[in-house]
């Protein structure tokens, strides 16, 4: 056993939710490593479902240690909030269980409302974010403002980098027709919400080091995909933290070289929410049978996601970037009714062929999709837990795809459902 990343490969939403809470059983600890709650992983538990956005998706076992990492921006808000959604439902969730970084950057309210006036300001040029002040909240992390976590124990602290922060965002603010930031209410909210969560707020490099030292088995759940990454995705379409296997270790404090496995979770077609090129993109019936057949509404904003083919050159770059040791492959029972299916196997420019997935965004916005195509299998896969049992077609593909990402699909999920999987061999093995 090692330790090990969940990446997404694809734009998000590739059902990483569900493949950390069936992996959780193997481990001891799950870590969120980077971006905040503009994620959205949901868990299907027999007749339960859980939507989690800042939460490890371990949190919903017993006895397992949940941590959110130093890459991660939070706001305490949103986390008081989960934490009580889960405590009705009976998840006890207590400092025994849950730790936070000391120096986890905050979300704040002007944050929020910094992204949203953004938006709206840049109309048809808008990014499509969460609308949560993720992109604002990091801004400030690396220009040396944030308030972080650590912070809420000193209310001396809070007060000096609160009038730090607030100079900064109110010359933005006044740009923007926005009133100043009224500093004491600020204040008074941030002392208030520092005395919850300050039990939960310890040096998580530490103890992560201490369970690695006594062979204890980490699991990092990452938010967001590749696509997304900050510098390796379709920027500026993209979100404000790397979201790439390598952000685990910078966003936890476990050195690099003791992650040994990585996991891509990669949906059987692809989907994107928010603005920016999707080259398989399908705005026809069969995009349509896919949002339906897939369930493909955002679980943080309940926006349409946008639905298309495979594309495997971006899923082997995707590889490339995070080591990749093993995929799961997910949701190949929504393509269970199709007739015949198609890959994107690279892409064509003016008169040109381009084999790999380029990265500017002029350029991508033109690449038409060069395809192949598989006959379908007009069977139900839902909930199959057994390779033997999938029909000929489907191996097929799966078997093209891991032609065409060069690399190994470790798990098939059949459903939204835990058990609707099909395990090859563990993720948990590099090699
Ligand atoms: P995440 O952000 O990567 O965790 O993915 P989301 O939870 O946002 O979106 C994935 C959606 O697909 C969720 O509603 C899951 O319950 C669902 N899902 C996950 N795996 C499968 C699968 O194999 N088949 C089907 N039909 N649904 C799945
Ligand atoms: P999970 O973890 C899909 C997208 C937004 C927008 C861009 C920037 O559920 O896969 P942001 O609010 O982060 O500044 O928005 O990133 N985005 C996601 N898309 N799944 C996610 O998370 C996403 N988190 C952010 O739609 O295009
Ligand atoms: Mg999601």
């Amino acid at each position: 056993m090692s330790n090990l990343v969940v990446i997404g490969t694809q734009w998000g939403d590739e059902g990483k939710g569900k493949i950390v809470d069936l992996l959780s059983s193997e481990a001891d600890t799950i870590v969120r490593f980077q971006g905040g709650h503009n994620a959205g992983h949901t868990l299907v538990v027999g007749d339960e479902i859980f939507k989690l956005s800042l939460l490890p998706s371990g949190i919903i076992r017993e006895n397992k240690i949940a941590v959110i990492g130093n890459g991660v921006v939070l706001d305490p808000w949103k986390l008081l909030e989960e934490i009580e959604q889960l405590s009705s439902r009976g998840i006890k969730i207590g400092s025994e269980r849950l730790i936070i970084s000391e120096n986890t950057p905050l979300i704040l309210p002007f944050h929020k409302e910094l992204d949203l006036l953004r938006e709206k300001r840049a109309g048809k040029e808008k990014i499509g974010t969460t609308g949560r002040g993720i992109g604002p909240a990091y801004e400030d992390k690396v220009g040396r403002r944030a308030l972080r976590t650590g912070d809420l124990q000193n209310t001396q602290e809070i007060k000096r980098k609160l009038k730090n922060i607030k100079a900064h965002h109110d010359i933005l603010r006044a740009g923007l027709g926005a009133p100043d930031i009224d500093e004491e209410q600020l204040l008074n909210e941030l002392v208030l919400v520092g005395e919850k969560i300050k039990t939960l707020i310890k040096p998580v490099w530490k103890i992560l080091n201490k369970q690695i030292k006594k062979n204890q088995n980490i699991l990092f759940e990452g938010a967001q995909g590749s696509m997304l990454d900050v510098d390796f995705g379709t920027y500026p379409f993209v979100t404000s933290s790397s979201t790439i296997a390598a952000a685990a270790a910078i966003g936890s404090g476990v050195a690099h070289n003791k992650i040994k496995s990585v996991l891509g979770i990669t949906k059987a077609y692809t989907t994107r929410v928010g603005e920016g090129p999707m080259p398989t993109e399908l705005t026809d019936s069969i995009g349509r049978y896919l949002a339906v057949e897939g369930n493909e509404k955002g679980t943080v904003t309940g926006r349409d996601r946008r639905c298309g083919w495979f594309d495997a050159p971006l899923v082997k770059r995707s590889c490339i970037l995070n080591g990749v040791t093993s995929l799961a492959l997910t949701k190949i029972d929504v393509l269970d009714k199709l007739e015949t299916i198609k890959i994107c196997i690279g892409y064509r420019v003016d008169k040109e062929e381009l084999s790999d997935f380029p990265v500017t965004t002029s350029l991508t916005k033109r690449l038409t999709p060069i395809y192949e195509e598989i006959d379908g299998w007009n069977t139900s896969t839902v909930g199959l837990e057994k390779m033997s049992k999938l029909p000929l077609n489907a191996r097929i593909y799966i078997q093209r795809i891991e032609e065409l990402t060069d690399s190994k699909v470790s798990i098939i999920s059949t459903g939204p459902e835990r058990n609707q999987t099909i395990t090859i061999n563990s993720p948990f093995q590099s090699n």
